[in-house]
This record gives structure tokens, sequence and C-alpha cells, in this order.
């Protein structure tokens, strides 16, 4: 594969890369594809099941699958007890730096150790498998620990994004029906507390479900503790009910392990819904063959594990791995922009995983912050979260990679749990194509039609068989869950994205059709920043749409009609926009908040934010005989 001519910008993996390499492209590539299932078996077998399943693959119920059909296992158990049993014991699996420069770290005894006092806590609050917990923190151990926790004791967990707000927060503890929230004290970024505990109780006056809170003491800031439903969780661990084992629940491969909310095309941000045996399989697998992990590496993904790219490469695939991870709290350029690489030089990291809008922040800040650090540990670079501008790819492979480190690109989105299309060590590389689909996925772009384009066409990105760490469905909504994605074309799963392919079967992937917007790879719906400004008093209608921009990838622009007795002022677009912050959180506030008197719309009253996009961009609207005037 590595010695085939291939046509555009291509960089080939060097000798000791494709050496160094756990993926042999071309067996894999060869065996995933005639004998699919046989595939994801022998990976399976590489983890421990209690009970081993019956059936690899269960599709008689489309698009229901199921996975490992009778087996029984538990992910935590083979994220730490698995190793516990093994030299592994002592081994770090996480090492952890504040923003304020704090330190500390876990083996996987120590991890385990931790992990099982706080299931206990949770099973003396009364949690019982299929009860719902919510977390909401900083990228800080205890969220690891509480996500692992959960998991062994068969809770779902439900991670909110701690850079969400009070309205967010609230729809997602009432849509969960948790019973337990975890919440941390604050959180540090760039130098300042973000009062997580205070946005918190804001949610909680109006989430009725849920009946204890466990507060996380990081900040050491005041904040109201409210009896007989606040405790501290540093009090509850060093209680004697916070005893050093737990004994593991057994999971059915098809239980669910943790709902992570993301944004669609209509409506309310909906629960997309993970299991322990499929995921687990698929996050072990994906993870050990494209970022080659190996014994003696230390591996640090950028992301927040508030975000699907945290739960399966932060937590769930590097500990299947039994690798050492490094998460960081902060942000990337505090207090100086050297601070990534600082700490990639002092904590000698090999693998790093990160997204196209730090590394274009960080660009801008020039090579002399870089040049100052020892990189030279560095072997394998990622991206993740939208589309990779070549100058960006070409600035990380020759200032961070220093033109040794492959790169990474790897498509994916919180329904698909792992990577999706991706490179693997052994394949040769095309900045800002993420190369070929997984061994084994039947990927397509595709017509209105539902016919495969021609190379180089334009058309909707489409996934034809199932995958192991798909979604399983949107919690309590299995009919959204099937018009959304399986509707379209039936039998195929409508990714959202479009593609195109080319000659050499590259995918190259160009973004949403929907409206959704990816502000900084992160994943924002037009519906929900709208339904924020509407909730204004001084907003009679809204539309939101996601314009290009140079670091963010998208930036969220908004047009705004105001009820009548309120008039436009430079105030009130400031107040909209920190009203939006409030609401959703400060990644959703708009660049802008265009005051106007009508908004186009479609005979049905439908908002044409394809029309106001184009008029923003000084384009063609294109067919718009839909539009009511
Ligand atoms: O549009 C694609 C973009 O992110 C979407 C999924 O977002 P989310 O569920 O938040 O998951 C992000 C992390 C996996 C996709 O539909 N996207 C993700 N990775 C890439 C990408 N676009 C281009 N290139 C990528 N590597």
């Amino acid at each position: 594969m590595s010695d085939q001519q291939l046509s555009g910008d291509v960089y080939y993996p060097s000798k000791e890369v494709i050496k160094h390499a756990n993926a042999k492209c071309d067996d894999l590539y060869q065996f995933a594809s005639e004998n699919y299932e046989g595939f994801w078996e022998k990976e399976a077998k590489n983890l421990h099941w209690f009970k081993k399943w019956n059936k690899v693959l269960d599709d008689s119920n489309k698009p229901f699958y199921k996975w490992f059909v009778g087996g029984k296992t538990n992910i935590a158990y083979n994220c730490l007890d698995v190793h516990v049993e093994t030299p592994r014991r002592n081994k770090l699996a996480l090492i952890w730096e504040g923003e304020n420069g704090e330190f500390r770290s876990f083996s996987y005894f120590s991890l385990r150790r931790e992990t099982c006092k706080f299931a206990n806590v949770l099973k003396s609050l009364g949690v019982v498998k299929g009860d719902r917990v919510t977390l909401y923190m900083g990228r800080i151990p205890e969220l690891m620990i509480g996500m692992l926790a959960c998991a062994r004791i068969g809770a779902i967990h439900s991670v909110v994004y701690g850079g969400f707000s009070v309205e967010s927060l609230h729809e997602r503890l009432e849509d969960s029906q948790s019973k337990v929230l975890i919440v941390a004290d604050g959180s540090y970024q760039r130098g300042k507390v973000v009062q997580l505990k205070k946005i918190a109780d804001e949610a909680l006056q109006r989430a009725a479900t849920v009946e204890s809170v466990l507060v996380v003491k990081r900040t050491g800031e005041p904040v109201n503790m409210e009896a007989g439903r606040d405790m501290w969780y540093h009090e509850l661990m060093s209680l004697p009910i916070a005893n050093n084992s737990c004994n593991i629940e057994v999971m059915d491969a098809e239980d669910p392990l943790f709902m992570l909310y993301t944004s669609g095309t209509t409506g309310k941000p909906k629960a997309i819904l993970h299991t322990h045996g499929g995921y687990m399989v698929g996050v072990y697998t994906t993870l050990k063959y494209v970022f080659d992990i190996h014994e003696e590496d230390r591996y640090w993904c950028a992301a927040d594990p508030g975000w699907i790219t945290g739960h399966s490469y932060i937590v769930y695939g590097p500990l299947l791995n039994g690798a050492t991870s490094f998460m960081y709290e902060g942000a990337p350029t505090h207090p100086y922009p050297n601070r990534w690489w600082q700490m990639i030089e002092k904590y000698g990291i090999n693998i790093l995983y990160t997204a196209p809008t730090a590394i274009r922040g960080l660009m801008r800040y020039g090579e002399a912050w870089p040049n100052r650090h020892d990189l030279s540990s560095l072997r394998i670079l990622g991206s993740v979260g939208e589309p990779i501008n070549p100058e960006a790819w070409k600035w990380y492979h020759r200032v961070i990679g220093k033109e040794k480190c492959p790169i990474m690109d790897t498509w994916w989105q919180t329904e698909t749990g792992m990577f999706m299309i991706t490179p693997m060590p052994c394949l040769p590389l095309k900045p800002g194509s993420g190369t070929k689909p997984f061994p084994g996925l039947k990927m397509d772009i595709v017509d209105e039609n539902g016919e495969s384009v021609k190379p180089n066409e334009e058309g909707y990105l489409v996934i034809k068989n199932p995958w192991p760490a798909m979604v399983r469905t949107i919690y309590n909504d299995p009919d959204r869950y099937v018009n959304q994605y399986w509707s379209r074309f039936p039998g195929v799963y409508m990714t959202g994205d479009s593609a195109r392919r080319d000659v050499d079967g590259y995918y190259w992937v160009i973004g949403r059709v929907d409206d959704v917007i990816k502000v900084s790879g992160y994943r924002l719906g037009t519906a929900e920043i709208e339904s924020a400004l509407v909730s204004h008093p001084a907003v009679a209608e809204a539309a939101a749409i996601g314009l290009p921009h140079d670091i963010k990838g998208n930036a969220i622009y908004t047009y705004v009609i105001l009820k009548s007795g309120f008039t436009k002022s430079d105030s009130l677009v400031e107040e909209l926009i920190m009203h939006v912050g409030h609401e959703v959180g400060p990644i959703a506030k708009p660049e802008s908040v265009e005051i106007v008197d009508s908004l186009p719309k479609t005979r049905s009253g439908k908002i044409m934010r394809r029309v106001l996009k184009a008029k923003a961009l000084g384009l063609d609207p294109g067919n718009i005989s839909t539009l009511e005037e």
C-alpha cells in the first residue's frame, strides 16, 4: 500500500513508522473486507468477557443492530481490573496537570482504588444499575473516576461539558432524569475561575429528579451547599462506606454505558446512547491501530472528556489499551503560548491528538514558541472535529512533528463512537484528507437519489454497514433515531456531512449539510442558539448561521427581529450575546447579532438560513422559488 503511486500532495510513511506500526495495512484491510465479523470477533477476544457472546452481529431488527449478543462484560473491568492483575498494576494510567501547575498521577492500581471507593459512595446514595448520573466538571481526574465508577456499578453516565451553561445543563438533567449530579465547585480556564456549582444551582432549581449533588473541591472558592442535597466528594470519600473494594456489575454487551448529548438538525439536543460491549471493542481496536499505542507510550488527547473524543479517546480507549494517558486542565496559551509544548517536553509525550482550531490558534503565535522546546518524544500526531486546512496540517507536520510524525486526521462523530474515516500509520497521507474508511467499513458518497457519485464530485457521506461502537438509539426516542439517521436512504446511515472522494479513493470531508454548526470543533445546533435568543424578552424571532472563520473553522452569526416596544442599540446587542452565553455556554456566543425587520422564510414559515448565508457571503442564494417575500 505504501509503495502505491498516488495523485496530489502525498506524504509517504517512513520505513521506521511502518515497521513500528501495530497496523499492517494490507493484512488488516484484506482480512476485514473478507471477514468483517471475524475481524471484530478477533479483536473482542483481546478483552475480558465474563461470558462469551453467542453471535457477533444481530441485524434482525434494523437499524437496531446488536453486537456480541449474549456476551457479558464490563468496560470498567477491562479498563482497570484486567491491568491490575498484570505488571501494569504499577504503571501510570493517568498523569494530570492543572492549569495552575498542580500535578497528580494515578497508577492503574490507584485509579482502580479511587474508582471502587467512589462506586461505593454512589451505591450508598442508592444508585443502582440503569440509573442516570450527570457529571459537570472541568478536566480533572475526578471526572474520569466518576465515569468509571458509574460504569463499574452499571449506572449510565451523562457528562455535560463544563463549558455549557444553565439551560444546557438543566435540559440534560431533565431529559436524562438523573438521580445524582457530580459537579466541581469551579474550574480554571485562562487563569479565571468558572463557577460551575453556581451554574448548577441555577439549573437544579428546575431539575426535579436530582436527589443528591456531590461537589468536588477544585478551586476552594465558597459555594452554596444545600442541606440534605449537597455533599462534599472528599468528605464522602473519607468515610468507611468508601471501601477500597467494590464488586463489578456484570453487564450484558448491549446494556447502556453512557449517554452523551449532541446537537442535531432540529429541536433539543439528543442523547446518544452507547453500550458496554460493542463500544468497548470499537474504541479499543481503533485506538490501538490508528494511534499505534505501545506499552511505553505517553499519550495525550487534548480534547475534553465532556465530548465524545474525550469519552472514547481520553478515558476508555487508552485505559483499555493499558496506556498512560495525560490530561491537562486548562487553556493551551495559559500563561504563555508555549504551555502545550512545555508539557510535551516535560512529560515526554509521544502521541498528541487535538483539533484543527487549536493548531490554527497556536500557529498564530509563530514557530518560536514550539521551537524553544524539545519535542523529539513525539511520534504520532492527530486531528479531529472539523476539516483541517492543508496550511495548518503542514505547519503541524513540520513545526510540531519535525516532518517525522504522521498525522492521523480522524473523521467520526458522537454517534459513531469510534474513528470511521482515518489514516493508520502505514498509509500515505494527503493534507486535508482523512484518507479511507477504517478496515471493513463500507462508506460511500451519494447523490440525492442515493447513487454513488463520481470521483471528485460532492455528495452526502453515508455509512452502509453497521459497526460495533455505533449509536444504539436516542435515549427515550427511538423514532427520532430512525428518522434522523436511517430514513433518508433506507438501510443507510446518514452522517449529515458532505464529502468527495478523489481518484485514489481518499475521502475529503467538506462539512455539515444540516443545521449543525461546528465552532472550534464544538457541535452546536442553530435551533439551540435561536431558542436561547428568543428566550430573551426583547426578541420575537431569531435565525443563526455559521460562516467561515480563520481560527474557529466556523463562527456563529445571528439575525434577530425585536418585539415591539424594543429598539435597536449597541447595549442590547451586547446583552443578547451575553444572554446566549448564559443560556447555552460561552462557546455558543454569537460573533454578531444583527437586528433586522424581517427574515427570509418559506411560505410555510421555515427560516431559509441558506439565503441568509448566501447573502452574508455575497453569493447567489440559488433557488428561492419557495421564498415568501
Ligand atoms: O462534521 C463532522 C465533523 O464533526 C462532526 C461530528 O461532531 P461530533 O459529534 O461533535 O464529534 C466530533 C469528534 C469526533 C462530523 O459530522 N468532523 C469530525 N471529525 C472531522 C470532522 N470533519 C472533518 N474532518 C474530521 N477529521
